[in-house]
Formats: structure tokens, sequence, C-alpha cells
């Protein structure tokens, strides 16, 4: 065989699946673990979403689908665009639905991407986005955001991040895995670096809807931004869809219509009665207030966790409340102990699963990923055993 891709080379798989699986396998083993190292929801699918797709299947959508997506079901996504960010978009050019957020993001960027391009991501993020842009024969450039900067690049970071070949800023907010969002200023600031070097910016709003402060800004509906933004957002986090595999993207229409064809290409079409029940969870008011109430039990979650942090007053992990997504970024640095190795002890020892924080950047050594987007009951048992961990070290 001759030499297989070279990119591909590069590249590790994804870090957080590939501890999702580990832990899949250990409980597939007869082994109790308390799993906090995945972003699902342990949230059901509204069952009227489950209703509707079942229905559309006896209907029999069952056949190859609009390749684009369904016009009423981008018109859905249009509406809700308006409705929660202020953006206004054509459904008919400007929108296209996908196999999940992770298929925009492929999109957006194969749509655009060129042999050597630099695309600018800040450290520590999620790990596809650089991985990705790799994978695409592009070149992936760390921005650090630092913990004492509430990892938020500083604007003289990014600045000496761009050269004659970036293309493109790829952002995420709120962040996987700081839970992290910033201001209107800092994204207008931003904006306005990006117009200064003709830079396009994709935004991942995945969690866009999962945030315990003022609703977070989405880029694309500030001065200047949207000609030049693709905007990724997608049903599995909002609606507890993970399984469903259902995005979309919107931009330009000359973009889109590339992800038109990369997505043809691809995966033909998002399967007809997925199609449909996403139009259906976007559109149904009482999906709305369900994802609303997920929202509040997160948030309840998330003060449960720093209750425990405050009256066990740990020195060894220091615990921010995040501003939104689902996860806690956990400070533990003072252990002087990698993060892997944290990780991979806490799971041998503590039969808890969490994500070192080195595999969303170098600036997350030193730091865990732990969700809590799992029960009330794992998210407080599994803390404390890590809290009662950290301790004996
Ligand atoms: C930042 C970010 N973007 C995109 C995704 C992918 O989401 P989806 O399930 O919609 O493909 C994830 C999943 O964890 C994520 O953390």
């Amino acid at each position: 065989m001759k030499s297989l891709n070279e990119n591909l080379e590069k590249i590790l798989q994804s870090p957080t699946v590939a501890m999702a699986d580990k832990v899949n396998l250990l409980k597939s083993q007869g082994k109790k673990i308390i799993g906090l190292q995945t972003g699902d929801p342990d949230f059901k699918t509204h069952p009227a979403i489950v209703e509707f797709a079942t229905e559309q299947i006896r209907a029999g959508k069952t056949h190859y689908g609009a390749s684009q997506g369904a016009l009423h079901v981008r018109e859905a996504i249009v509406e809700k665009l308006e409705r929660d960010n202020g953006l206004f978009y054509d459904p008919k050019k400007e929108v296209i639905l996908t196999h999940g957020g992770i298929h925009a993001f492929y999109l957006a960027l194969q749509s655009i991407i060129n042999k050597g391009d630099e695309f600018l991501i800040p450290d520590p993020t999620w790990a596809t986005h650089a991985n990705m842009a790799t994978l695409l024969g592009g070149r992936a450039v760390r921005v650090m955001a630092t913990p004492e900067n509430n990892f938020l690049p500083t604007f003289a970071d990014w600045e000496k991040a761009i050269t004659p070949k970036t293309k493109s800023v790829i952002i995420n907010y709120p962040s996987n895995p700081t839970g992290v969002y910033p201001s209107r200023e800092y994204l207008q600031e931003l904006v306005d670096l990006c117009i200064k070097n003709d830079l396009t910016i994709i935004s991942d709003e995945v969690y866009e809807n999962l945030f315990f402060e003022e609703h977070p800004v989405s880029i694309a509906s500030l001065p200047g931004a949207k000609e030049r933004t693709l905007v990724i957002n997608s049903l599995s986090k909002t609606y507890a869809m993970t399984g469903w595999r259902v995005g979309y993207l919107s931009g330009p229409e000359k973009v889109i219509q590339n992800a038109l064809k990369a997505s043809q290409h691809s995966i033909t079409c998002v399967a007809p009665f997925i199609q449909e029940a996403a139009g259906y969870a976007l559109s149904n008011p009482e999906i709305q207030q369900y994802a609303g109430e997920m929202r509040q039990g997160y948030n309840r979650r998330r003060d449960l966790v720093m209750r425990i942090a405050e009256r066990e007053a740990s020195s060894k992990v220091v615990c921010t409340a995040p501003m939104g997504a689902f996860y806690y970024f956990l400070d533990m640095r003072s252990l002087g102990i990698s993060s892997s190795e944290i990780c991979d002890r806490l799971l041998e020892e503590a039969n808890v699963g969490t994500v070192a924080g080195s595999a969303f950047g170098t600036m997350g050594e030193g730091f865990l990923r732990m969700t809590i987007a799992a029960s009330d009951q794992e998210v407080e048992h599994g803390f404390m055993e890590i809290l009662k961990w950290a301790k004996n070290q």
C-alpha cells in the first residue's frame, strides 16, 4: 500500500471521544464509573420530538431528501436566528442543514480553505477546530488565551498571530471547555480586526443556549460582521439531540453554495425524518420552554458544584463558575501533576471519568474538564471524589 493521507498522520483521535469510548468500555466490563467526561446532556430528547419523527418515518420520509435541507426547515432556522440572535438570513440562499454542528464546521472550512491557509484558533478550545483545519490541508495557529485573562486572547496576541496567509479566525463562545463568552465590545474589536485584515470569521455557537449570565451575543449580528462570518449551530446541546446529528450553517450565499457542493459529495442529505424533527424542535414553543428548563437544570448543578467548592475550600481544586456551556474547567495546577496523569489516575483510582485540560491546548495544562451534563447525584458524587483524590496528593 502507498502512503496514507499525510494530513491525517498529523492529528490524533478526538481526545473527548476517545475518553468517552474508554469509559464506555470499562462500564461494559462491569466497572462502576461516574462519567463526567462527555458533553452529552443527560436529559432526554423531548417526547413530542420523538413522536413527531416516528410519525414522519411511518409517513414515508425514509428516502433521500433535500440536500440543502427542506425549505420549511430552513425557514424555521432563519426564524430562530432572528428570534434569538437578531440575525437575518435568506432561507433559500444563506442557510444549509447539516449533519450536526461538527459537519457544519467541516462544511464551513471546506468551503473556504486552500492549501496552506492559516486559521487562528484560541488555546484552549475544542480540539476539533485545530484538527479539522489540519485535516483539510490548512495550518492551525493557536492564540494563547491565559486563565489570567479569563481565557480570552488579548488583541496584541491576535494581531501578532496574523500573517499574509491568515484566512480566518475560529471562535467558539460560550467556550468548550472554559464556558467563557466575551462582551459585545470585545467581539466588536475582533470584528474590526478581521475587517482590517480581510479575515473570515467562523463562529461555533453550539452552546449559545447554555448561558448563566446575559444571552451571549452572536458575532455576526455586530456592525460589519455578517458578510464575513459563518455561523455554526446545532440542535445537539440545546435540545438534548446529540444522537440525531443535526445542525446548520448560515453565511454569505457564495459560501453556502460551496458548502452545498461539499455536503452533496459527502453526505448527500440529512435524513428527511430528522430534517422534519429539526424543523419541529426549532419552531415549537413547547420545545423552547423545555430548552429553558434544561438550562435551569444545568444552572442548578452549577450552583451545586459551587456550594460544595465553598464548603470544602480545597486549595488543590480551584473552581470558577462557568458563564455558559456545561463544563467546569477545574484549576488543579497547584498539584504539579500533568492533566493527562490526573485524568488517567482519577479514572483508575477514583472511578471518575473526566477530560484532561491539555486536550484543549497548552493553556489547559493543569486543568481538568468536568461536565455538569450528568445527573445531580453523579455531579455531586463525582466532584466529591475528585476533591478527595486531590486532597491525598
Ligand atoms: C464547541 C463544539 N462545537 C461543535 C460540537 C459538535 O456538536 P454536534 O453534536 O452538533 O456535532 C461540539 C461537541 O461537543 C463542541 O463542543
